[in-house]
């Protein structure tokens, strides 16, 4: 579980990012922020990692005041995935997977051999492994980003606006995949983005903020659908504009997000079996574009 409590920070300049910030981040969970830009979501995810500190308040991990760890140890058991994949151009797909267990002193054919069980997990195929970045598709280099993330095994993700930089489509898929690694990998999600969508879609806490990281509503996705908080969530989730209008509706036990045309903006299953999405689906809607990688090769063995 991850706390903030009574957190601001201020930047040098006098920038007030956050401003006393409190909340609660449940264990194997996903909670996402989103807000307009400038809202302090990427500040909020780094004061996980001590890649910024608070100037005021404290931030728990089960119990414990991060401020008392040394960060750089902090950060090495943390995954951290941003926004354009954050990849070493110099570095193949392999080792820019392998680089934290490497400094964190796994022998190199051991981490070698971890890296290539990851493209698995995030579906890539394993021939992709010696290219350099610049050699691979948006999405798939994301997807690297997604693996390196995970290379440590971290109890804790965090991830800022992963997806930012990919089209639609490959977008739509990557969302997909992150769904189906939630469940399989168990891990506490930490997701920053500005989009209302991908916020219902991938969040089991959604946190939506203003300027100074402060909290217009927190709640489940359904939660917020069925009763926005305020004007301003009202027009964030595009309650009042009739556009956008997001809903669920159930079809066949799934959740189904729904936009004021009909759209589908995404698919929330209701059990664990059936979030594996179908190799081939709809091709139409977003929910449908899966990726066909299939079953993960790791299994159940990572947290
Ligand atoms: N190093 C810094 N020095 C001064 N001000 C900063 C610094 N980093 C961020 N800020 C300011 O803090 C506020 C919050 O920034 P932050 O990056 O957390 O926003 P964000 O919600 O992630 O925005 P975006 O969606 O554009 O990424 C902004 O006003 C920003 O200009
Ligand atoms: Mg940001």
């Amino acid at each position: 579980m991850i706390e903030y409590r009574s957190v601001t920070k201020q930047f040098p300049d006098g920038t007030l990012a956050v401003e006393d910030f409190s909340l609660v981040l449940p264990s194997r969970q996903t909670t996402v922020f989103v807000g307009s830009s400038g809202s302090g979501k990427t500040t909020l995810l780094r004061m996980i990692n001590r890649m910024v500190d608070p100037t005021s308040g404290t931030i728990e991990i089960d119990g414990v005041d991060i401020a008392t760890l040394a960060p750089v140890n902090l950060r090495r058991s943390i995954g951290y995935v941003m926004q354009n994949s954050g990849l070493l151009p110099h570095r193949t797909v392999v080792n820019n997977v392998a680089t934290v267990p490497l400094l964190r002193g796994v022998p190199r054919q051991k981490a070698r051999e971890n890296a290539l069980a990851l493209l698995d997990t995030v579906g890539l195929d394993r021939s992709l492994a010696d290219r350099y970045p610049s050699q691979l598709s948006g999405g798939q280099q994301q997807r690297v980003g997604v693996a390196r993330g995970l290379a440590v095994d971290p109890n804790i993700l965090l991830m800022d606006e992963p997806f930012g930089a990919v089209d639609p489509i490959v977008r739509a898929e990557l969302q997909q995949e992150l769904r189906r690694l939630q469940v399989e990998l168990d891990k506490t999600v930490v997701f920053v983005t500005h989009d209302i969508e991908e916020a219902f879609l991938l969040g089991d806490q959604v946190v939506i903020l203003r300027t100074g990281g402060q909290i217009a509503q927190v709640g489940t996705p359904s939660e917020i659908l069925a009763n926005p908080a305020d004007e301003f969530v009202a027009s964030f989730v595009g309650a009042d504009r009739g556009k956008r209008a997001l809903h669920f509706e159930n079809h066949n036990g799934s959740d189904i997000l729904v936009d004021s045309e009909g759209r589908i903006a995404g698919v929330i299953e209701t059990d664990a079996a059936a979030s594996v999405p179908p190799p081939q689906s709809v091709s139409e809607s977003k929910a449908g574009s899966v990726s066909g990688s299939g079953a993960p090769a790791q299994g159940g063995d990572q947290r």
